[in-house]
């Protein structure tokens, strides 16, 4: 894609040393009007004197957006309703707000009638795939810029050179020990001292979660009620799903729940150390998982969970406007919609351990699975069944045996 000479730029803004010197880059580099955008998909950062701050960088004008409800609701509860995780770990924290993130970039840019988006992740990450490949699926026309991957700067040390010199207000100085990323689901760890992936990281690093050695000695049991798949209630007390999550993540916290430590692949190739915590999540997958055991047919999970890594692939990718991911929500919507009732969890040091589940339309029939007598199932049966799939077993000499 060639880039047209913008007019006016909708940079992704967050205040902080990249995207601050971004602003002042890209009015000084392109002579043009620049809007700052900052979403707000529960980071926590202080987003007060955000606006303040863009305004003394050279923006024109500020948008700062709440999407945490869309963030929790649509995206984070899409991927529990999937039971997706990446390389079998990872439950895609960041990935999952990057779509929304995009999009409101572009309804913001179709707003102010820019031409340009400009992000300011780097040209060695999922993230700029991510931005752009929404980009293009909700607006073809737009011009996209990733100021990472012109501008000569190379380092930290460049760009606290540039404001330096340009008097740009940021607060960080020293070098970064490594990179995260903070949202209503997640913070993720990775780069500077992590790379290393044999060295473990440090304790301090950890900015919700309890270690294990600190949390209480006694259990907690929690109690999440679904409908549709989707969790509504915690412990009895209807809740919206930003503060359901928030609630969650607290009592995960507490209990050192949702710690985890991988080397993953990145889509442009290359292998990555990230450590994350995701407590709330945590704890609503295995609720989710377990209320699924007792009210999805066996072959309808089956198929849902043979393509949980495919549907893992395709967040990780960045292909959340995408035709296949429209046909794989509808079916999700679908095959959740028996995913209805309770689940009990007991959480203690670390772990997320099931204590029960009850549902209206259980599947689970106590005088099925008993040994006792019943009309229901006749044990004969069981003779034809397994001699029909013995059949093409019976031809005898395939495998060796002593005797
Ligand atoms: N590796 C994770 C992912 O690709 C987290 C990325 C976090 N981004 C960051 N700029 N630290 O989803």
């Amino acid at each position: 894609m060639m880039l047209r000479t913008p007019k006016k730029i909708v940079l992704a803004y967050s205040g902080g040393l990249d995207t601050s010197v971004m602003l002042h880059w890209l009015k000084h580099s392109y002579q043009c009007e620049i809007i700052a955008y900052c979403a707000d998909v529960g980071q926590g950062q202080e987003l007060l004197g955000l606006e303040e701050k863009a305004l003394k960088t050279g923006a024109s004008k500020v948008h700062i957006v709440d999407l945490r409800e869309d963030f929790a609701g649509n995206f984070v509860f899409t991927a529990l309703k999937a039971q997706a995780k990446y390389e079998e770990n990872y439950l895609l924290g960041t990935a999952l707000a990057r779509p929304l993130i995009a999009k409101k970039h572009i309804e913001i840019a179709l707003l102010e009638g820019a031409d340009t988006v400009a992000h300011g992740a780097t040209g060695k990450g999922n993230d700029q795939i991510r931005f752009e490949l929404t980009y293009h699926a909700l607006l073809p026309r737009i011009n996209v810029i990733a100021p990472w991957r012109i501008w000569p700067f190379k380092s930290r040390h460049d760009l606290l050179n540039y404001a330096h010199i340009h008097e740009i207000p940021v607060e960080a100085s020293l070098e970064k020990p490594y990179s995260i990323d903070r949202n209503l689901m997640h913070t993720s760890y990775e780069g500077g001292i992590l790379e290393d992936p044999w060295v473990e990281a440090p304790e301090a690093i950890f900015q919700s979660t309890k270690s294990i050695k600190h949390a209480p000695d006694e259990p907690e049991y929690v109690e999440i009620s679904f409908a549709q798949g989707r969790p509504v209630a915690v412990n009895g007390q209807s809740l919206k799903p930003c503060q359901l999550i928030e609630h969650l993540n607290q009592l995960g916290a507490k209990h050192g729940v949702g710690r985890i430590d991988i080397v993953e692949n990145r889509f442009v190739g290359i292998k990555s150390r990230g450590v994350y915590e995701t407590p709330g999540l945590t704890i609503l997958h295995q609720a989710h998982r377990a209320l699924e055991s007792i009210t999805v047919d066996r072959e309808a999970l089956r198929l849902r969970d043979n393509l949980s890594v495919k549907i893992s692939e395709i967040i990780y990718y960045g292909f959340w406007f995408s035709p296949e991911f429209k046909i794989i929500q509808a079916m999700l919507d679908e095959m959740q919609k028996p995913v209805n009732g309770d689940v009990r969890i007991k959480l203690h040091k670390g772990n997320c351990i099931i204590a029960g589940r009850q549902s209206q339309n259980s599947l689970y029939t106590k005088n099925l699975a008993s040994f006792d007598n019943s009309d229901t199932y006749n044990h004969a049966d069981a003779s034809g069944f397994i001699k029909l799939n013995a059949l093409r077993l019976m031809r005898g000499g395939d495998h060796e045996i002593v005797g």
